[in-house]
């Protein structure tokens, strides 16, 4: 994985002299610590009590660090009585932090809160070290998982206008191409100057790319449906276990000759079921609690799969305290998606709910499952093979069977048909082939449009 902190030195500038001297050497993992100010809520959210909501929080946090390479040395929940305006922070919880950070050898610290510019550059003067914000750590999770060509100029615009909000600090993409990790003033007057101009030109570049993207997603769709098999979608929360079940699902199925997958992008693998049956399962970028909401166009662009799928897997993590409010901040995203167009409005029906960790409650059959759920553990493997043996049973049942009558001299339209579908009968005579096949109700609306 690319390390999401030094960027590659793209010259040796000026800012060379601002180095750490304990900046660490290339390919060194990043050492991170992860801070959460906590502030008391009046009345406890969802029944769940403050010291576990606040422990789950941050344990999602440090799973985001996790996720782009961060090595998470110290974490801290750090009660918060008033927000300040210099450091968000009381000064004795910054001084007792900066003792660990410096005894950590932290490189970066991830504060999980909102920081303003001010307060991000207080703290890293504070502590001497990067120091990033919650929608800083998101975006560069956005960044690595988005898929699609509008998604990543989703996210690509919006990290622009963060960036953009922020030019006082030494957290930009700009300085990481140019290598200036590490360096602790931040560019002067004359470079932030050129850099919110080269940002506007880019910006108002990505702002015409997207619209162009958008006038032809239709598109891109058909190019990516290409593929000739069904895709799976898995969606659901950070730390679900999306991941490990695209893994273990997968795992033992990937081979070397497996050419078509190689060509696909990494969170895209191919999958046989117990009929033979081939099918692509697609790995989302997980949904992350309180996301900012500068970044939720950016986080339904890398959904894009999600309005590609055949099938949903709905994959939840059945022992978290909060499963239940995250089940409706799932299911609520997938409805906004409808509402704009992006999904169809019969997804619910096409999708699977996996609760996974099943072995953390005692095994699968202890756990209550209402229709259309199947209960996992992608760690234990158990619930696997009924998994694969229900995604099977949904697609052979969401198949159509339609009769087709093709000239003979159209070859093209036969070979769809035989890579698409499975052609239960064929017939052949002078003036046509007559063709009973079973399609998924995508493909035969697909197929029929071009007739
Ligand atoms: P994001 O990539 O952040 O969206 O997370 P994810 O949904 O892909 O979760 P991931 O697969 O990274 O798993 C998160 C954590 O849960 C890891 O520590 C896994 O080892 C753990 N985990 C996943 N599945 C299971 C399971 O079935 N049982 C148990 N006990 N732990 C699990």
């Amino acid at each position: 994985m690319a390390d999401p902190l030094n960027g590659p030195s793209a010259d040796s500038s000026d800012e060379d002299v601002f180095q750490r001297v304990d900046a660490p050497l290339p390919g060194a993992p990043t050492r991170a610590a992860v801070i959460l100010p906590w502030e008391r809520q009046g009345r406890d959210v969802a029944g769940v009590d403050q010291p576990r909501a606040a422990e789950a929080r941050l344990a999602e946090a440090v799973g985001l660090a996790a996720s782009i390479g961060l090595v998470v040395v110290h974490e801290a929940i750090l009660p918060l009585r008033m927000r300040r305006p210099s450091m968000l922070l009381g000064e004795g919880q910054v001084a007792t932090q900066g003792q660990a950070i410096s005894s950590g050898h932290v490189d970066v610290v991830v504060v999980d809160a909102a920081l303003s510019p001010v307060q991000q550059r207080n703290l890293e003067r504070a502590w001497g070290c990067k120091v990033i914000d919650r929608t800083g750590l998101i975006l560069d999770i956005f960044g690595e998982r988005a898929a699609t060509k509008e998604g990543t100029l989703q996210v690509e615009l919006a990290h622009l206008q963060y960036q953009r909000s922020r030019l006082v600090r030494s957290w930009t993409h700009l300085e990481r191409q140019r290598g200036g990790f590490g360096f602790l003033g931040g560019p002067g007057e004359t470079q932030i100057e050129a850099d919110r101009r080269l940002i506007d030109d880019r910006l108002v570049r990505l702002r015409k790319d997207l619209e162009q993207v958008r006038r032809t997603r239709g598109l891109h769709r058909s190019a990516r449906k290409r593929v000739p098999f069904p895709v799976v979608a898995l969606v659901g929360y950070t730390n679900a276990g999306k991941s490990t079940l695209f893994n273990a699902l997968t795992g033992a199925d990937v081979t070397a000759k497996d050419q078509l997958f190689a060509t696909l992008d990494p969170t895209m693998r191919g999958l046989k079921l117990p009929s033979g049956r081939r099918v692509i399962l697609s790995d989302t970028v997980g949904f992350i609690s309180q996301l900012p909401h500068e970044l939720v166009e950016a986080f339904r662009a890398t959904l894009e799969e999600v309005s590609e799928a055949d099938v949903i897997l709905h994959v939840r993590d059945a022992a978290h305290p909060e499963t239940i409010a995250q089940r409706g901040d799932v299911i609520k995203v997938l409805d906004d998606m409808v509402a704009d167009g992006t999904l169809d409005p019969a997804w619910p029906d096409r999708t699977i709910e996996v609760l996974n960790k099943a072995d953390l409650l005692g095994g699968v059959a202890e756990i209550p499952l209402r229709e259309g759920a199947i209960a996992v553990s992608a760690i234990t493997g158990e619930g696997l093979e009924a998994l694969k043996a229900a995604i099977d049973l949904w697609i052979a049942q969401g198949m159509e069977v339609a009769d087709y009558e093709i000239p003979p001299q159209d070859g093209a339209r036969m070979a769809w048909l035989y890579q698409h579908g499975e052609v239960v009968e064929r017939h052949d005579d002078d003036a046509a082939v007559r063709m009973k096949v079973r399609l998924l109700p995508a493909d035969r609306a697909r197929f029929e449009r071009r007739e």
